[in-house]
């Protein structure tokens, strides 16, 4: 394997990714980024400026003026907007909803993609997203496509919730994940899609020590060329 290379692992909401890129980045000495946080602060900026989310042109016009910055403290990303650190902020639910608006709008995906290939320049990286394999990325060493069963990721998101304290319901979580997939496949640019050389991991029966000794065989067999 060269000296830098990159990962690109993408795959629908709530199958794992994050997880597993985090533990493979630091398996193998690379820096990991999540793309998804970089939609949201974009997102975070439409909401508190006040763009509406139902106006593309908006939100295109104003893409400019959201400047996003990633640093790492430790192993950890922060995500700043305009200098402003606004990692705490990026999983509200509205702040969930601003990121799939934004992410339909042509202007946005450029720039932020434009951004992660710049954060990407001479460092071995570990990226997951929606179009890493098939946009960002297509020259990945490695490309992985993670999925699990709707059921699967319901129930995980159901017992997160609970965990923390959160009284949900499982069957909105499902509507929920159900609907962001949809949404994920169908918009018109850059459309979540298994890369045509993409390995396919569904972890709908596998823990995340499984999901790393499966990732692991199959990293140490392209880096010796096998
Ligand atoms: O992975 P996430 O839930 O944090 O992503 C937030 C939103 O951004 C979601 O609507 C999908 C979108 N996204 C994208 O379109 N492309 C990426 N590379 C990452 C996320």
């Amino acid at each position: 394997m060269s000296k830098v290379f990159s990962v690109a692992i993408d795959g629908p909401v709530g199958a794992g990714k994050s997880c597993v890129a985090k533990k493979v980045a630091e398996r193998l000495n690379a820096a990991y980024l999540d793309t998804g946080a970089m939609y949201r602060a974009v997102g975070l900026y439409m909401l508190e400026n006040g763009v509406s989310l139902e106006d593309g042109a908006a939100i295109a016009e104003n893409a400019g003026k959201a400047r996003v910055d990633v640093r790492y403290e430790g192993r950890e990303q922060r995500t700043y907007l305009n200098g402003r650190d606004v990692t705490g902020e990026l999983r509200r639910p509205e702040v969930s909803l601003a990121s799939s608006a934004v992410a339909k709008v042509h202007a946005v995906r450029e720039a932020l993609v434009n951004r992660q290939r710049e954060l990407a320049r001479g460092i071995s990286l570990v990226m997951d997203g929606r179009d890493i394999g098939t946009v960002v990325f297509p020259n990945a060493e490695m490309k992985i496509f993670m999925t699990a069963d709707p059921e699967v990721r319901a129930r995980r998101r159901y017992d997160e919730l609970l965990a923390k304290g959160d009284s949900v319901s499982l069957e909105e979580i499902w509507a929920n994940i159900v609907a962001r997939d949809k949404a994920d496949m169908t918009r018109a640019i850059s459309p979540l899609r298994q890369a045509d050389d993409a390995v396919v991991l569904d972890n709908s029966h596998m823990t995340v020590e499984e999901q790393m000794t499966w990732f692991m065989e199959r990293f140490d067999r392209i880096a010796c060329g096998r």
